[in-house]
């Protein structure tokens, strides 16, 4: 993102508002990771077994604290940071409001759908524990999580110091559209690799060991069981299967973004993106490959497939947004003054 470099974030007008957005963002980065260190270190049930109801969630063994179990201490970080994140989105939300509601909607409506988001995913979580870790109810959680660190994305661009457009010509409509198909793939990637993930024993008492998708093609990759994408085996091989397709989509689709985007000579944030989203997306693939190569699943190496797949996203994300930059510019359209092909910092006090 390049945002923390940003001297223009320390201080000036509206940069309360650019702190809060960027330690929103930050927060939510770790509350997908600390979900994944609950599911990896079997803590998914750890306030309660499925079906425990509100003894399970939103207490926690009935409790309002955890008590000194570490599944249970493990999964109620996982739920503060949650809450800690709400109040974060609903302070983005009020302040936005009252900075912005003149100039810029559509972040104004951003914060709000964040709100909205945050509060549906802790619902979503109550359901996903109620119901045993149901496997696609891990992996909406994981989507809707994907969701909101672009929604922020978003937010983090109107607010940022230079505005909407950060000097950038914007794509054309073809390349704009690449950007969002690129996105879209990456997100199914990650929400197909949340339902492979979501089928594997961690935190389940009626799981055995390895019962899921991860090895449903034994340790082969790119072939799978000797053939390439062999379809109808079995329907953990179908899971699996399943997120490598979108993987070769989303590789065929921000390969073809990053080339298209680096060929028109961007400026340096578009150029940055275009070249990180490769690199991200080649990183991402050698560790799912890894994954399967490896015949024991290793927690860490699962986790850090979870951490790049997230910078990942943000990075495709965050180049879609820019590449919409030349046509969008609601910001300078509603007379936001210009500073360099930028605009004047966002947040500063605008008439209802
Ligand atoms: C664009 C590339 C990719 C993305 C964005 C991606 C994303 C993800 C995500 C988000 C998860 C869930 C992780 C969790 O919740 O802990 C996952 C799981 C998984 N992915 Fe990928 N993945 C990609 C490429 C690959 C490749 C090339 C393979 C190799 C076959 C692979 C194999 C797996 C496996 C085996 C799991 C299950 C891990 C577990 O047991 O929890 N992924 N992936």
């Amino acid at each position: 993102m390049g945002a923390g470099t940003d001297s223009g974030t320390e201080t000036g007008p509206g940069a309360g508002l650019r702190r809060l957005v960027l330690v929103t963002l930050a927060a939510t980065f770790a509350l997908v990771l600390v979900g994944g260190v609950v599911r990896l270190s079997d803590s998914g049930l750890g306030c309660g077994p499925a079906g425990s109801g509100l003894a399970g969630w939103p207490l926690c063994r009935g409790d309002l604290l955890p008590g000194l179990e570490l599944n249970a201490i493990i999964e109620y970080s996982h739920r503060a940071l949650a809450s800690a994140v709400g109040l974060l989105m609903i302070a983005l939300a009020v302040l936005a409001w009252r900075g912005l509601r003149g100039s810029q909607r559509g972040v104004v409506w951003a914060t709000f759908a964040g709100v909205v988001l945050v509060v549906a995913q802790g619902l979503l979580g109550a359901v996903t524990v109620e119901l045993n870790l149901d496997a696609a109810l891990v992996a909406a959680h994981l989507g809707l999580a994907m969701l909101l660190l672009g929604l922020l994305l978003y937010v983090w661009r109107g607010v940022r110091p230079e505005g909407g457009r950060g000097g950038e010509p914007g794509g054309g409509p073809g390349l704009r559209r690449l950007g969002l198909a690129a996105s879209a793939a990456v997100l199914c990637t990650i929400v197909a690799g949340g339902y492979v993930a979501g089928t594997e024993k961690y935190g389940r008492a009626d799981r055995g060991e390895s019962v899921g998708a991860h090895y449903a093609c034994g340790t082969d990759f790119p072939a799978c069981n000797g053939s390439f994408m062999p379809f109808g085996q079995s329907s953990l091989a179908d899971v699996h299967l399943t997120h490598r397709a979108f993987m070769y989509l989303s590789a065929a689709l921000v390969t073809a973004l990053a080339i298209w985007t680096l060929r028109r000579r961007p400026g340096g944030r578009e150029a940055r993106l275009a070249a990180r989203s490769i690199g991200l997306l080649l990183l991402q693939i050698l560790l799912g490959a890894l994954n399967v190569w490896i015949s024991e699943q290793l927690e860490l190496l699962i986790l850090a497939h979870l951490t790049v797949a997230t910078l990942l996203w943000m990075s495709v994300a965050e180049l879609a947004l820019e590449l919409r930059a030349g046509r969008a510019g609601a910001f300078e359209a509603a007379g936001g003054g210009d500073r360099g092909g930028g605009a004047r910092p966002a947040g500063e006090p605008v008439a209802a």
